[in-house]
């Protein structure tokens, strides 16, 4: 990954067996086997630390946020407005009114495409990536289909990298928006964010980039970036589902306009008119999701705790391993070969369909996903229907990707 350090000391170490001790998911048989989890890139397992923070919150703090005037609402509000600077911690956000809650990933991508609808005129684009998941795909062809805007397609090398000369020749004058992915879900590819928003930004475009499949494998830092808009969802980070991150520059979420009213939003209602709250309240109407907020502070906690370098270094061997490993299985082809890529293996093997590789694996404990991974743009371009994708988080283990080869040999030698 991107941010492995190369020095010339020994390679830090990784405890794993001790790491999976804290994820009581991954201690199970499945279909009599013991349970090997390689579908990390659609949700991955979370800590007992999470769990217990949750059970915590419910059973000693629970109450609304910011409204009561009693203990358990005061307690409720802190604990939830103290994830909120952990997260802004996470990414190293100047600050918490920068972060938003959201349902998740897709929620805040849909948020911004939202909030940006005054910025577009008729004949405007909006350049994303032919590797986007449809969460990073739709929200802003609703936007273009309002505007009058048009959305343009990046392309990609056959490795699955972004092809940086379609981005030079398609990043214009009608450029309004650039949004990508820091991570490709289906392929694993590490895309060049710093380097691609500093370009688009001398010409004043608006970024967004999707960081769910990032922040589970590696550091972020959205100054660093200087992206505009950064995003993700917190069951991909070992923390809860239903919850998300929307980060934003201030001065563009202050000139976008809120896009759920409620309780919580408002400053003042009137039926003469209603006043909005500050950030980032304004975009935060109704209930918030005040136990997962906790549990995905918990999730960053946890992730602090370890040594990130050792564990990118530790998935990174689990990649190598996988790709070794390939020539052992006839007829297999991994899709998405980028030099820069986390710990994800999308791959076919000639005679056997993808769903068909993911039953058997099933049967066998092994669980991956299989399909488009809703990414259609990008199997279109490699003209596959779908593919089977491992995709490792840092507490699996070499032993679990020889299991995974063992069982594509068998299954490609009965079935293929
Ligand atoms: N976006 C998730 C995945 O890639 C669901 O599997």
């Amino acid at each position: 990954m991107s941010s492995v350090s190369t020095a010339k000391t020994a390679p830090p170490q990784f405890d794993v067996e001790a790491v999976r001790r804290d994820f009581p998911t991954l201690s199970q048989q499945v279909n009599g086997k013991p349970l090997v989890y390689l579908d990390n890139g659609a949700s991955s397992q979370r800590p007992e630390a999470v769990l217990l923070a949750m059970d915590r919150y419910y059973r000693e703090m629970h109450s609304n946020v910011h409204r009561g005037a009693h203990t358990l609402g005061d307690r409720a509000t802190n604990a939830f407005e103290s994830a909120r600077e952990k997260v802004q911690k996470f990414l190293n956000a100047p600050s918490s009114r920068q972060i938003i809650w959201t349902r998740g990933a897709t929620e805040a991508i849909n948020l911004v495409a939202n909030g940006l609808t005054e910025k577009l005129k008729p004949g405007d684009e909006i350049l994303l990536s032919q590797m986007e998941h449809h969460a990073n795909i739709v929200p802003w062809q609703i936007l273009a289909e309002r505007t009058g805007a048009k959305v343009v397609p990046i392309g990609v090398t056959p490795e699955g990298e972004l092809d940086r000369e379609s981005f030079h020749c398609l990043l214009g004058e009608r450029t309004r928006i650039l949004a990508f992915n820091h991570v490709s879900n289906a392929l694993g590819t590490i895309n060049p964010v710093a380097d691609m928003v500093a370009k688009a930004k001398a010409q004043g475009v608006i970024t967004l980039i999707d960081g769910a499949q990032a922040v589970p494998h590696f550091q972020v830092d959205v100054q660093a970036l200087d992206c505009d808009f950064y995003v993700f969802s917190a069951h991909k980070m070992f923390g809860p589902t239903g919850i998300g991150i929307l980060y934003g520059k201030a001065d563009l979420l202050e000139a976008m306009p809120p896009w759920q009213g409620g309780g919580e939003m408002i400053e003042r209602v009137s039926f003469a008119g209603t006043t909005y709250n500050t950030l980032p309240y304004k975009f935060e109407a109704g209930t918030p999701a005040v136990a997962e907020a906790v549990g995905l502070g918990a999730a960053i906690d946890y992730l602090a705790s370890l040594d990130r370098g050792a564990m990118e270094a530790a998935e990174n061997a689990l990649l190598r391993r996988a790709n070794d490993l390939v020539a052992s299985v006839p007829g297999m082809t991994v899709v998405g070969t980028a030099a820069n890529k986390v710990p994800v293996m999308s791959f076919t093997i000639e005679g056997l369909h993808p769903s068909d590789i993911g039953t058997l694996l099933d049967q066998q404990g092994i669980a991956v996903r299989t399909g488009h991974h809703c990414a259609m743009p990008l199997m279109e371009f490699y003209e596959i229907p779908g593919t089977a994708r491992a995709s490792f988080a840092f507490y699996n283990t070499l032993e679990e990707v020889e299991q995974l080869f063992t069982a594509l040999r068998k299954i490609q030698s009965r079935f293929a």
